[in-house]
């Protein structure tokens, strides 16, 4: 198939950028959108251009990395589908197709397609683990769980930290993403202990990075590649105010 690509062009953080238009010839309808993207990359070396910067890494839908904007939504046309899992044949011979890195004050391009998301992992690091002594690893895992909160945790685990949900929301809202990595924790018995820092700390973490306010527009569940719940921003909201009431930090 024969395609027209407009793609985000920026040197760096400082530079304007605008979008260059490539016509892309017999494209394999079985290629990944990233292959597709290699092989306009493959085509700026041989003249001499410069390739078209993006992330990416496992390419199957698990690190997060391959973070773009096409045809205005996160990640693409295909619900619960990353990037690197996005096929061509879901495009038909003629399409234009544009593509942007994600829109976010949180998130400053770094170059072409590639953003800093390093807030997300400042975010973590304000609380997204659990520090407190669970024995060795047989020990940890013969603590019971059961199944309903074991798979209601696993639900919130499988957010891959990619921002889809910041990009697709108007207020650049980080929620998502957070309320997933707060109660994926709270749900189980290792991370009750630390629950009320931990909501409270990554909360005003995610404030501090400047992500905008939850308006419930539900944009970011709709986006998210791994279609991870709205409910888990209202049990964070639960995590919070309670937190709140009984603080350690009043
Ligand atoms: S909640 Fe979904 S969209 Fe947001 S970072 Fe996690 S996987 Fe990506
Ligand atoms: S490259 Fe890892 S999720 Fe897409």
């Amino acid at each position: 198939m024969n395609l027209t690509l407009n793609v985000w062009r920026q040197k760096g953080p400082a530079d304007k950028g605008g979008f260059v238009t490539y016509e892309m010839k017999d494209i394999n309808h079985h290629m990944s959108f990233l292959e597709m993207m290699d092989v306009l990359n493959e085509r700026l070396e041989r003249e001499g251009q410069e390739p078209v910067h993006f992330d990416h890494d496992c390419r199957e839908g698990i690190c997060g990395s391959c973070a773009m904007h096409i045809n205005g939504r996160p990640h693409g046309p295909s619900k619960g589908t990353a990037t690197c899992q996005l096929h061509m044949r879901l495009f038909n011979d003629g399409d234009v197709i544009t593509v942007e890195p994600w829109r976010a004050k949180a998130f400053p391009v770094v170059k072409d397609l590639v953003v800093d998301r390093s807030a997300f992992d400042r975010i973590i690091q304000a609380g997204g683990y659990v520090s407190v002594n669970t024995g060795g690893v047989p020990d940890a895992n013969e603590i019971p769980v059961p199944k309903k909160i074991a798979d209601e945790a696993f639900n919130a685990a499988t957010c891959i930290s990619c921002g889809a949900c910041v990009a697709a929301c108007k207020n650049a809202s980080a929620m998502l993403f957070v309320s997933a990595k707060v109660s994926q924790l709270a749900l189980l018995p290792q991370g009750k202990v630390e629950r009320k820092n931990r909501v409270e700390k990554m909360v005003a973490q995610m404030d501090a990075e400047g992500f905008g306010n939850c308006t419930n527009t539900q944009a970011c569940s709709v986006e998210c590649p791994k279609e991870i719940s709205q409910d888990f921003i209202a049990m964070m909201n639960r995590e919070y105010i309670s937190a709140k009431f009984t603080s350690d930090n009043l």
